[in-house]
């Protein structure tokens, strides 16, 4: 049966595709050096031989297998202090696009690893540009391990390995993009409450018991969710305490 994938209106009008490159989120950010890019351009490769993952990590993929790809967004009113809405909106559109070709449902592991049967499938780096104490620009990058079937963590995982399928990378892209256009509209008109709940529903832990860990070690807590500054809120016996991304580990 042929699937149909939705279709952007607006985002990725200009698509440039690279054979290679260091990593798109880089590649997009010398083009904005150099000249006018426009809002929605799309930098998207093969190969990233130094792709970039959250906190400073490597983002690795097997060539020509997976989607790599990085968007430009100029969200105008976008308060600096509001810069996790971005991380929210692009992680629910990859959820959203990916729900449509798994056989179960994608959850968002705090800020936005995109994870399915309790293994990794996506991961998003936002990086912005501010202008005073505004987002002038914001480079959301995606990688979404689509048809690799072998990683060296066994906490990876591809659409390949959930269903058998192979899916065409260009098809699964215009979905991804039609989905981010989606959410970036409902952030564009200031609908931060909607994308709030929309991401609690999906996010993982949320209002279970689980270990984390934090400067002070191991202790157990519970996910309420993220407050106003985008820190995730955390129920421990005697406390509430609130935690930028790199300040907690999760670990089961
Ligand atoms: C993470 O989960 O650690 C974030 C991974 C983000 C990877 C993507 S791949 C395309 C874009 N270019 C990069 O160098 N990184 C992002």
């Amino acid at each position: 049966m042929h699937k149909y994938f939705a279709k952007p209106l607006f985002l990725g009008k200009k698509i440039e595709f690279l054979p290679e490159c260091h990593s798109t989120n880089d590649e997009l950010q010398l083009r904005l050096g150099t000249g006018s890019v426009e809002e929605g351009f799309v930098i998207h490769t093969d190969n990233q031989v130094k792709g970039k993952g959250q906190r400073g990590s490597t983002w690795l993929s097997e060539p020509g297998q997976n989607i790599l790809f990085s968007i430009l967004l100029s969200p105008s009113n976008l308060l600096a202090s509001h810069t996790h809405f971005l991380n929210l909106m692009a992680g629910l559109a990859v959820c959203n696009a990916l729900d449509e070709v798994l056989d179960q449902k994608t959850e968002l592991k705090w800020p936005n690893d995109v994870y399915v049967s309790n293994r990794k499938i996506a991961g998003i780096l936002v990086e912005t540009i501010l202008s005073g104490n505004q987002v002038d620009k914001a480079i959301v990058g995606i990688g979404i391990n689509l048809n690799q079937s072998h990683f060296p963590l066994p906490v990876a995982t591809s659409v390949k390995m959930e269903t058998g399928k192979h899916i065409i990378r260009d098809d699964l892209l215009l979905a991804v993009l039609a989905a981010i256009e989606e959410q970036y509209l409902i952030l564009k008109s200031g609908g931060f409450d909607q994308l709030k709940l929309d991401y609690y529903k999906i996010m993982r832990w949320r209002g279970e018991l689980h270990e984390f860990k934090d400067k002070e070690g191991v202790f157990e807590g519970e996910i309420i969710g993220i407050e106003d500054f985008g820190r995730l809120m955390v129920k421990r016996s005697d406390r509430l305490e609130r935690y930028d991304v790199k300040e907690i580990q999760f670990l089961h």
